[in-house]
């Protein structure tokens, strides 16, 4: 994957305005559309970020979940299962021991990309996201388009 957040001065052909930075309000973050893909826009203090809303492992609601950092990743808590997702890759992060030689140090791992991420960025106070360019399948793809979301009986 390209760096998901890009210089401003090139042009925005295939970007898709998605709404203003002053609306990133709600706990630093907003839910949006980008055609039929549900996206949750998140700004921390040194960086925007955007990745799919609902959660790779079941299609929990990613989006309302805690931000925490984890193992030096800054991650978003799934509220149904604990899962761990970090906000600028997408990777599921664990913590790793083992239970062979107990005073090995516990760890935290990645176990890959699990949730899609998108290039963001802002110009004249509006925030724009391309869709990512990972090739292939990403897990959370299957839950963050209009079917899921008519499934739940959300908008
Ligand atoms: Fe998110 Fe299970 S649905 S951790």
């Amino acid at each position: 994957c390209k760096k998901n957040t890009e210089m401003m001065a090139e042009p925005l052909d295939d970007w898709t305005l998605v709404c203003p930075l002053s609306d990133v309000t709600d706990t630093n973050r907003k839910r949006v559309k980008m055609d039929d893909r549900d996206i949750i826009i998140i700004k921390t203090n040194t960086n925007l970020y955007a990745l799919d809303s609902f959660c790779y492992h079941a299609g929990g609601p990613l989006y309302i979940g805690d931000i925490e950092d984890f193992g030096g990743k800054t991650c978003i808590v799934c509220p149904w299962h604990k899962y761990k997702v970090a906000i600028d890759r997408g990777e599921m992060v664990y913590q790793s021991c083992d239970p062979h030689n107990p005073s090995k140090p516990v760890v935290w791992k990645s176990s890959g990309i699990k949730q899609r991420t998108h290039a963001v960025k802002v110009k004249d106070g509006n925030v724009y996201v391309r869709f990512t360019e990972c090739t292939g399948k990403v897990p959370s793809d299957q839950y963050n388009n209009k079917e899921y979301r008519e499934r739940l009986g959300l908008s």
